[in-house]
């Protein structure tokens, strides 16, 4: 069954709920979500970044695509952290639902033109459009951001960046970082996060949120309480995924086997903190 990352979203925002968007790798990845999914009866998304998509190619996003389309509830898939024009205008054409144009690596006025021409591109092909403003601290795959010190979005700047691109997604920066927190716990910035979220309401754009591995209960809460529709989930599934092929006397199909369960266990979980498990 086929079904838009902008109904999924538009769902949650009617609910007051947010989806789970979980980074995918190999069939594996893409069965485990979307098993946990059908298990709960939730939403999910699908994505998948760069760096996976240069190890899996083409069949990875049909593998994505095939899953979602044989669930039975809804799935989409989605590109993750396009940070070069030439990744995404091919990221276009592969059959992805939606698309993250990153261009927090840029200055703001450079931010501004990168996203405003993948967003006409990809809205000429109704994809929905999510871009980040802010620059989020720590690593994820080959995209590290030098500068640990989170830079955070500021309110006026993201209206002007709306404004200007035509986004309908804004990954924002309140604090969230990507893989581990650090040992004293997230900082996040919810009085910005209320704020941001005020701008967004007005201006009919989704608020997500990157880095929710390591987030506690009360923090997911939070932030759904103050608008995060989507929140991005990456080292929580994978460190799964790696823990569970400790054990080399088994043999390859019960490491498969043994893999999926170990992710769809850790996804069905942020499905419930979502608040998404029976929104299907
Ligand atoms: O925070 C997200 C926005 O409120 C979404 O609004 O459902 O009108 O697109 P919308
Ligand atoms: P985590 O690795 O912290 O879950 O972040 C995931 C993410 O933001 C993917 O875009
Ligand atoms: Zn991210
Ligand atoms: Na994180």
């Amino acid at each position: 069954r086929l079904s838009s990352t902008k109904e999924l979203l538009s769902n949650a925002e009617k609910g007051g709920y947010a989806v789970g968007a979980f980074n995918v790798y190999n069939l594996e990845g893409a069965e485990a979500v979307v098993a946990a999914a059908e298990e709960e009866q939730s939403p999910a998304i699908l994505q998948i970044h760069p760096g996976a998509l240069k190890q899996g190619g083409i069949p990875l996003v049909a593998c994505c695509v095939s899953a979602a389309e044989q669930a039975s509830v809804p799935i989409t898939v989605h590109f993750d952290h396009g940070t070069s024009k030439q990744d995404l205008v091919e990221a276009l054409e592969l059959g992805f639902d939606s698309v993250m144009v990153d261009g927090s690596h840029l200055s703001f006025k450079d931010n501004v033109s990168y996203t405003k021409f993948i967003s006409f591109l990809a809205h000429s092909k109704d994809m929905l459009v999510e871009a980040e403003l802010g620059r989020l601290s720590g690593t994820e795959d080959d995209l590290t951001v030098e500068d640990y010190e989170a830079r955070l979005t500021d309110v006026n700047q993201a209206q002007q960046f709306i404004d200007e691109t035509g986004i309908d997604a804004l990954a924002v920066c309140v604090g969230n970082v990507h893989g581990k927190y650090p040992a004293s716990g997230p900082n996040l910035r919810l009085d910005l996060l209320k704020d941001l979220r005020a701008l967004c309401l007005k201006k009919g754009v989704f608020l997500v949120l990157h880095g929710a591995s390591g987030l506690s209960k009360e923090l997911i809460k939070g932030c759904i309480e103050r608008g995060v529709r989507k929140f991005n989930v990456n080292t929580e599934v994978r460190k799964a995924y790696m823990d569970s092929l400790n054990n080399p006397s088994k043999d390859l199909v019960y490491v498969m086997a043994s893999a999926k369960e170990a992710m769809k266990a850790v996804v069905a979980g942020k499905m419930h903190l979502f608040g998404s498990a029976g929104k299907a």
